[in-house]
This record gives C-alpha cells, sequence and structure tokens, in this order.
C-alpha cells in the first residue's frame, strides 16, 4: 500500500516567492490527482519540489517516512516524474535513450526484464516503429511519447507526470491516460498529473487540484472543483458544466472574461 502526502509546501526562485503553502490532498493506492491551473500558476515548480528535485519548505512523506530521512536511492526508485520538456531531439535513437537512462540510474532489473519492460512499452505507446528513428526525426507527440516510456520504465509507486499529453491527437490522450491506469489497477501505486485539458482530468482524475499564482484555490473531486465559479476566477473563462453519463463533469467553454477598463 503506497500512501503519499504533501504539507505546507512553499517554494522561491531567487527572491521571487512562487508556491505558497500548498498542501496536495493525502494520496494512496490507485488514486490520479490532477493538478490544474494557469500557465506559470507553480504546477511544474510544485512537480519538482515533490520529487525533490527543488529545495522547498513543507513535509513529504511517503508510506509515513519524511523524504529526507529516507535512503535517496530508495525514495528516486519509488518516486519518478516525466518532465514537460519532451526529450530533445537529439541523434539518439529512442531504444538508445531507454538503454542508457536506466544503465545510468542503475535500475534494480536484469537485461531480460529490462529489455522485456522496453518492448512492452513501447508496444503499448505505439513507439515500435520509431524505436531505431534519430529522435530528431521523431514528431513532437512521439517525442513526448518518449518522454513517457521512460517513466513508465522505472515503475515508480508515484508517478508524476508533467503534462504527458499535451501534445498528443485525440487517440494518443486516452491511450496514454488509459494505460496509466490499467498501470494501477495491476500493480497499484498513484499518480499526480499537470493537465491543461479539462475534459481529461474530469475523466481520468479521483481528485483534483486548482492553483492560480501559487495557491491552492480548490481541491477535491472533479464535481467539486470543476464549477463555473472556480473557472472563471482561475482562468477567466465563462464555462458550463453539465454532467456526462457517468455523472463526470463536462465543461463547455463559452468565452473568454475580457477585463473591463
Ligand atoms: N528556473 C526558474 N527560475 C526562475 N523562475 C522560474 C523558473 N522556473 C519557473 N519559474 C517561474 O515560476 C512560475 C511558475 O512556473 P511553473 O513552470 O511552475 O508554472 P506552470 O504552472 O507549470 O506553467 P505552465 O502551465 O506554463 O507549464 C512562473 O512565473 C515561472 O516564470
Ligand atoms: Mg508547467
Amino acid at each position: 500500500m503506497t500512501r503519499f502526502s504533501a504539507t505546507g509546501i512553499s517554494a522561491s526562485y531567487g527572491r521571487t516567492p512562487i508556491l505558497h503553502d500548498v498542501d496536495v490532498p493525502d494520496l494512496q493506492d490507485d488514486d490520479v490527482l490532477g493538478l490544474l491551473g494557469p500557465n506559470a500558476s507553480g504546477k511544474s515548480t510544485l512537480m519538482r519540489c515533490l520529487t525533490g528535485e527543488k529545495s522547498h519548505n513543507g513535509s513529504i512523506t511517503l508510506d509515513g517516512c519524511h523524504r529526507g530521512d529516507m535512503d535517496q536511492a530508495v525514495w528516486h526508485q519509488r518516486v519518478a516524474t516525466m518532465p514537460q520538456t519532451p526529450p530533445s531531439p537529439s541523434a539518439l535513437m529512442p531504444t538508445e535513450l531507454m538503454w542508457s537512462t536506466a544503465r545510468a540510474l542503475d535500475l534494480d532489473f536484469s537485461d531480460r526484464e529490462l529489455a522485456d519492460r522496453i518492448e512492452d512499452i513501447f508496444t503499448r505507446l505505439g513507439l515500435k516503429d520509431f524505436a531505431l528513428s534519430p529522435l530528431h526525426i521523431l514528431s513532437g507527440g512521439k517525442r513526448q511519447l518518449v518522454g513517457l516510456a521512460l517513466a513508465l520504465m522505472r515503475d515508480p509507486d508515484v508517478l508524476l507526470l508533467d503534462e504527458p499529453t499535451s501534445a498528443l491527437d485525440l487517440h494518443w490522450r486516452m491511450v496514454v491516460l488509459d494505460l496509466v491506469r490499467e498501470r494501477l489497477a495491476k500493480r497499484g501505486g498513484l499518480v499526480i498529473a499537470a493537465l491543461h485539458d479539462l475534459d481529461l482530468a474530469a475523466r481520468y482524475c479521483d481528485k483534483i487540484v486548482l492553483l492560480e499564482a501559487g495557491k491552492i484555490v480548490a481541491a477535491g473531486t472533479p464535481v467539486e472543483v470543476l464549477t463555473p465559479e472556480n473557472l472563471a476566477q482561475v482562468y477567466q473563462v465563462e464555462t458550463k458544466v453539465s454532467r456526462d453519463d457517468h455523472g463526470r463533469p463536462l465543461v463547455q467553454v463559452i468565452r473568454p472574461i475580457r477585463e473591463m477598463g
């Protein structure tokens, strides 16, 4: 059983405060938390704090143990992230990138297990035909899928995904999030995903946190958080929110709200 908590998270870049006392809802096995908020609201910064990559104040625990008290190698085995920026378009091939990353991270799998794992992930993400193509000839969406493949290869208990589907077409967005859900059902663990797509958030997240200027404006279930009032405040858009056949919110964006004066 995996349990993850992060409370009172504050962080700055230089003297500029970015995150202000952010409490992430307590998470456990099977939970998918969506991190929503406008550009520059602090989603990626929060992700970097949660992995320990960025210095911050506050408390982060995994299974009740504080991050600072844990063996850092174990922490990095159990908590892994897919950053917002996909792998750069180099002459490296996806297969080489996977193997060199696995070696650099000293992943605890045999070569056979790793080869099977890479094969399986590439198949699921539609990357098999591109495995031996240099990254610089892949499309932006395919490179984003390679970024996801790198994170999945690590098989962490806590998987942080920073806008995992932003470059993907409709089909692959759903394939990716179905795969993420299926993986949780099979092996446990939890996911925190920064998303801009409200429909995907409503469909795949159990809980949502809405950030604005580094503060939490609302946290709860998609129905509780995705309200016209919250969306108007945070995104300055007028919306109509109805429910789909499963009772999940369906957000229709009507127009941007113009500042008067
Ligand atoms: N390395 C950095 N140095 C200085 N300021 C930074 C740095 N990284 C981010 N910031 C600033 O921190 C704020 C939050 O940025 P962050 O990337 O966390 O936002 P975000 O919510 O992920 O936005 P987006 O939706 O555009 O990805 C922004 O004002 C940004 O300019
Ligand atoms: Mg970001």
